[in-house]
């Protein structure tokens, strides 16, 4: 069977990826059921209820049932990886650590371990412990002696202000407008957010790349991989999620801007020259307009602009923008 992309398969992940050719995508992203255990309800100190997570596909009869479970799709997944392509994990701290052993026996090397630090996190309304405030990814490649891979760094240094991207990142859960529902209610407990998807897909893919997800749930690494130029391939066992998440990722423009700008050139040696004189022809630039270097504000100089990975900058002072 061929792999269908921008497509959303309907099914149990495991029996999906068993049919799904080898070595056929590049990239994955993965949320598992957490196991959460929820015992009985939780209240607000107002008496509401808190919309927790304790829907039927969360729950295992022991820790042995999702031991087995995630070794199952975690070896679909290794089937289905090319073997120059890496695998992200996020989980808690009810799944994480056995997640993290698993794929480790599988053959998996771990990159690194990014902690999302939630900047709203859902308060602890008992007060018996800490505020659980972040959730955590495992990157890891195929094998401790697999040579290649993508790491996108310059696009990464590039959405820190110039510094290095750290393995800790702070940002909120998904609010507000970005978080789908249905009749008023939330489409899906867990969606989510966009941002850490776009972190996970721009660096570690290229426009072009496949980028599977074997829990889509409604969409989420769907919607940010199309947003990045890149193609999805979805698996997912609710049909009302994936209603969602088709309806979701239809309502999303293609990419506006050519592949080429999305990050098939990462460094500065093999990003593609541009003409000055064809920037001032299409009135990028003015003729006389003082260009200044981002590092040294105050320093005039004339710079070259430059297309990198992830967005097109051309480093003018914002001051100088009117100026001649
Ligand atoms: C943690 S949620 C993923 C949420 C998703 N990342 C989003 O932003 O919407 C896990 C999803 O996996 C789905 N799921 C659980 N077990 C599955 C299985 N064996 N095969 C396919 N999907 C499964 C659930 O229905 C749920 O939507």
């Amino acid at each position: 069977m061929s792999i269908q992309l921008d497509h959303i398969y309907h099914g149990d992940c495991r029996e999906v990826l068993a049919v799904l050719p080898e070595q056929s995508v590049d990239m994955i992203f993965a949320d598992p059921p957490y196991n959460l255990q929820l015992r009985g309800d939780l209240w607000r100190p107002n008496m509401t209820k808190v919309d927790a997570v304790d829907d039927a596909w969360d729950q295992f009869a022991d820790f042995a049932a999702y031991d087995q479970f995630t070794e199952a799709w975690l070896r679909g997944c290794r089937r289905v990886l090319k073997d120059t392509g890496t695998l992200w994990v996020i989980g808690s701290y009810h799944n994480i650590y056995r997640v993290g052993r698993i794929l480790q026996d599988l053959g998996f090397w771990i990159l690194n371990d990014v902690i999302w630090t939630k900047t709203n996190p859902m308060p602890q309304f008992r007060g018996v412990r800490f505020a659980n405030a972040h959730e955590t990814l495992i990157w890891c490649k195929k094998s401790a002696d697999q040579k290649t891979y993508t790491f996108n760094y310059h696009a990464m240094k590039q959405m820190n202000d110039e510094k290095q991207m750290r393995s800790d990142w702070a940002l909120p859960l998904c609010t507000g407008a970005e978080r789908l529902k249905v009749n008023g209610a939330k489409a899906h407990t867990t969606q989510k957010p966009e941002a850490l998807l776009y972190r996970v897909i721009l660096s570690s893919s290229h426009p072009g790349d496949i980028v599977l997800d074997p829990f889509f749930g409604t969409g989420t690494t769907g919607a940010v991989a199309r947003k990045l130029g890149r193609r999805f391939v979805g698996i997912e066992q609710d049909g009302t999620y994936i209603e969602a998440a088709r309806a979701r990722i239809a309502a999303i423009a293609p990419p506006l801007l050519d592949a080429e700008v999305y990050g098939l050139y990462e460094t500065k040696r093999t990003a593609p020259r541009v003409a000055f004189a064809a920037l001032l022809e299409h009135g990028l630039l003015l003729p006389g307009q003082v260009l200044y270097f981002r590092k040294r504000p105050t320093q005039p100089r004339l710079c070259w602009p430059m297309v990198r990975c992830g967005l097109p900058t051309v480093h003018v002072a914002r001051s100088t923008r009117s100026g001649r």
